[in-house]
């Protein structure tokens, strides 16, 4: 199979997609940062099913992480990267640092309201305004028709999803569901770092939000069925960052228990932080 062309400049970038544009086909955007797994896969399909043409972007951005987070440590497997893409995407976008953050870059995108107060952002203070920052430059430099974001970074979903309203950006957003391995694990670029005791426990965390959503359903006692799934990861030695409820759209506290209700949660196994979500 031909591998999938790479444009590292804009000006190449741009070629292509007006190319495309010129002869009436649609954009789907797939942004990464590489270390591409079957969950990454299943969004590139999925974009291929709302567009004629799919651009994935790699690139690992520095400003959405934290000093004392992986940045460093990030896997870069760019060619394996490639080569998965072969057959599914028409063109990697591959920028380097200087191109999305010229020299001298002092703009940033910052969200505010309901769904960046809390959860993530409590641990992570600077990490959505680097996303929404890389995010609306890769919406502006390839302008896609529609982009597709994974659901397993729920928080970051609802803070793209409040930006392209905001800034009307001309872009359908198109949440692409969690892909698990047969023990429930979300798949996560970030799963590499578990030992291999590590990976057995990590199935807990789904588990355990299945339980909360379950107990929710049956008691309408939120609190409960989250003290009870705190108490669960505590016991199976899970550092908790949160486990928490929170209306699915907005993000807003869980006010309404007839709104969908997303349980969300972060916790760390030894050195590795493992996020998932989960509708109650
Ligand atoms: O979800 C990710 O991989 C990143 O946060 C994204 C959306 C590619 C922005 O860097």
């Amino acid at each position: 199979m031909t591998s999938t062309p790479v444009a590292e400049a804009l000006a190449d970038l741009r070629q292509n997609v007006s190319g495309w544009r010129k002869a009436g086909e649609r954009v789907a955007l797939v942004p990464t940062m590489g270390a591409l797994h079957e969950g990454h896969l299943g969004l590139v399909r999925l974009a291929r099913q709302h567009a004629e043409r799919v651009v994935v972007s790699i690139f690992v951005n520095p400003t959405q992480f934290g000093p004392n987070e992986d940045f460093a440590k990030y896997p870069r497997t760019f060619e394996e990267d490639r080569s998965k893409l072969a057959g599914l995407a028409d063109l990697v976008f591959a920028p380097a640092v200087e191109t999305m953050y010229p020299p001298g870059d002092a703009t940033f995108v910052t969200v505010a309201g309901p769904a960046t107060v809390g959860l993530e952002d409590s641990f992570r203070p600077t990490h959505f305004r680097g996303v929404a920052t890389v995010v609306a430059k890769l919406f502006l430099q390839v302008q896609p028709d529609v982009a597709v974001f994974g659901e397993k970074d729920y928080q970051q979903l609802q803070v793209i999803r409040r930006m392209v309203a905001d800034l009307q950006f001309p872009i359908t957003i198109i949440p692409g569901p969690t892909l698990r391995t047969e023990d429930g694990l979300a798949m996560s670029s970030r799963n590499r770092y578990l030992s291999e005791d590590e990976r057995e426990q990590a199935a807990i965390i789904n588990q355990t939000l299945r339980q909360c959503a379950e107990e929710i359903r049956e008691t309408n006692d939120v609190e409960g069925a989250l003290e009870a799934g705190r108490a669960v990861l505590s016991k199976a030695e899970f550092d908790i960052d949160y486990l928490e409820a929170r209306d699915a759209e907005t993000l807003a506290p869980v006010t309404d228990l007839s709104a969908k209700i997303r349980i969300l949660v972060a916790a760390r196994l030894g050195t590795t932080r493992l996020i998932d979500n989960i509708e109650a």
